[in-house]
């Protein structure tokens, strides 16, 4: 059975193919279309899909999309119906419709479907109920607590929910306006940080500050203790339930959103940061601010879910799933013992999570298997590398696994920064060691020098470790497996010294245990760097310059020449810029 998972007309577009419940694989469309959080329709990564799968169109029994217009529509028409008095455009019964005629309308331009066979495969799976499955159908747990906790998505921001074998049972869920994704948006933008996904920002500026203003926080976002009410926005700090959120998805398939804080946050804190303002200390103060509650917020709900479910495990998917600061905390500051965050738990994972809700829990399929291997994407043999390079005037060797690790390992002893192309690509936001700048964690300079020769971006932001999974215990405090750099955890302190470059100003690390099983090759390249060095890890940051992560050769050959990165390694050739002056 084949079943073709999409989210379309959202943030990340992506499509997934799903073969008898095993994902075979996976595509965002930003990483074809060159375009930051590509939010149209996923026209590349389905015929990705397609080729992957050696099938057509016609082969597909299922299409599944992760939004369901109909779903909570009672509740939409009550809140517009409450509040004649706003313009409230943004959830209405007319955009509603165009987003099912529009999927329609490009299914048929893009693939020539008649109406009947689009119409017999189409199924329209609710945004939260992708997020679950997208965390608990990927999990290796027979039995879960599940959290989607989100900005919107169907008008619900969060949902709470149990699976047991092939179902999810939803406990409870936030409906719109209510939203933790969304407080942390708003404050976001406060900042200065105006693009889509920039979140993660103040994620990294928080160790800067002292947590002053958790009283003002906990009267803008507060926690409910009544059951499953679980927390509400004070909305006078807020305008998107008055003014709705508008994007450009319709002209640019740009999602990024409108300011959605309101003035009386200003009159609490001053006035918003300008994006090119200088950072100072009260920045630093509110995001620490900021960033505690909205990890307080999310223990608060698993405090209140575990009682319910009987399990220690913990699944947990979403936008705000994608904060890994608080993610790193849960098994320390909730009795859930065992967590799993999918490796693409924002609204790219959900086009893999519709096609499991739909295999899973609507068709009652034996239970996928886990998902530990995010290498889902596009792929390029040596052969066609070695035609790419035949062809670019550049010098290049060719070297067998082993000695082509080898010597890397050793040009990143000696200081280089390498390019390294390996493999398929990562299905998720983060470079895993198939598309993966590497540097010497070592380095105290590693920072600047990574700014200078190659990012441009802000001093404030740490770069993350991978280090092989046998020493994690010798370098962090808590031992756990964490394959997708979807947690952070504090670096023991005797050790810090040793891996500057990779150890935030808190002392933590947002690190990737990498796994033999997995990524053989990367875990040679970092185990005979720790032949050489002693240690087992290497800085890992994403391959690009301010685009979406490189796909193909071409993408990666363009950023070398663009930067001054010192060494390309494309699948087993090796190429070194000082032997191509
Ligand atoms: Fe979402």
């Amino acid at each position: 059975m084949y079943i073709l998972g999409l989210n379309v007309y959202h943030g990340d577009s992506s499509a997934c193919l799903l073969k008898n419940g095993e994902i075979i694989c996976a595509f965002e469309e930003e990483r074809f279309t060159r375009k930051k959080h590509w939010a149209g329709f996923p026209v590349n990564s389905i015929h990705a899909c397609l080729d992957e799968g050696g099938i057509t169109i016609e082969t597909l029994d299922y299409i599944t999309v992760s939004r369901n217009p109909k779903y909570n529509f009672r509740k939409k028409i009550k809140f517009i119906l409450s509040r004649p008095h706003v313009a409230f455009n943004f959830w209405n019964r007319v955009k509603n419709r165009s987003f099912v005629k529009d999927l329609s309308s490009d299914f048929t331009k893009y693939f020539s479907l008649s109406r009947e066979f689009y119409e017999s495969r189409i199924r329209f799976i609710e945004h939260h109920s992708s997020h679950l499955a997208s965390a608990f159908f990927a999990s290796p747990f027979e039995k879960s607590a599940i959290l989607s906790v989100d900005a919107f998505g169907d008008f619900s921001s969060t949902v709470v929910a149990i699976g047991e074998g092939n179902k999810i049972n939803r406990l409870g869920e936030v409906n719109f306006p209510h939203s933790i994704g969304q407080f942390y948006t708003a404050f976001t933008q406060y900042l200065g940080f105006l693009n889509y996904g920039d979140e993660y920002k103040v994620m990294g500026l928080a160790p800067y500050g002292i947590p002053k203003y958790m009283a003002e926080m906990e009267c803008i976002l507060k926690l409910s203790s009544e059951e499953l009410k679980l927390f509400r926005l004070d909305l006078e700090y807020f305008t998107h339930h008055t003014q709705g959120v508008h994007t450009k998805i319709e002209e640019l398939n740009d999602p990024t959103p409108s300011i959605t804080f309101s003035k009386k946050i200003e009159q609490l804190f001053g006035p918003a940061r300008l994006p090119n303002e200088p950072l100072a200390q009260k920045h630093f103060d509110l995001a620490a601010s900021v960033q505690k509650h909205c990890e307080n917020s999310i223990f608060h709900i698993l405090r209140i879910l575990h009682p319910i479910v009987n399990t220690d495990n913990i699944c947990i998917a979403g936008g705000v799933a994608q904060n890994s600061v608080a993610n790193g905390k849960i098994t320390r500051s909730t009795k859930f013992k065992n967590l799993y965050v999918p490796p693409a738990g924002h609204d790219a994972g959900t086009s893999v999570g519709s096609a499991l809700y739909l295999y899973n829990h609507i068709l009652s399929q034996k239970r996928s298997e886990p998902m530990f291997n995010p290498y889902l994407g596009t792929y390029t043999s040596n052969a066609k590398i070695k035609q790419i390079l035949s062809v670019s005037g550049l010098e290049y060797q060719y070297f067998e696994d082993y000695e082509l690790c080898n010597r890397v390992a050793q040009l990143l002893a000696d200081g280089n920064v390498v390019g390294w192309f390996q493999g398929k690509a990562e299905f998720g936001p983060r470079a895993l060691g198939g598309r993966s700048i590497l540097v010497d964690p070592r380095r105290g300079d590693a920072k600047e020098l990574l700014n200078a020769k190659i990012k441009r971006r802000e001093s404030f932001r740490p770069f993350a470790p991978s280090i092989l999974k046998e020493y994690v215990d010798d370098f962090f405090e808590v031992k756990d497996s964490v394959p997708f750099m979807e947690k952070v955890f504090p670096i023991k302190p005797d050790v810090q010294h040793l891996i500057p470059a990779v150890t935030h100003v808190d002392g933590t690390g947002r690190l990737q245990t990498v796994d033999k099983e997995y990524s053989s090759k990367y875990h040679q390249l970092i185990s005979e760097f720790y032949k050489l060095t002693g240690v087992p890890i290497l800085l890992n940051t994403s391959f690009n310059e301010n685009e979406p992560i490189v796909n193909i050769p071409e993408h990666a050959l363009n950023c070398y020449f663009r930067t001054n990165m010192d060494v390309l390694v494309l699948e087993n050739y090796l190429i070194i810029k000082d032997l191509n002056k």
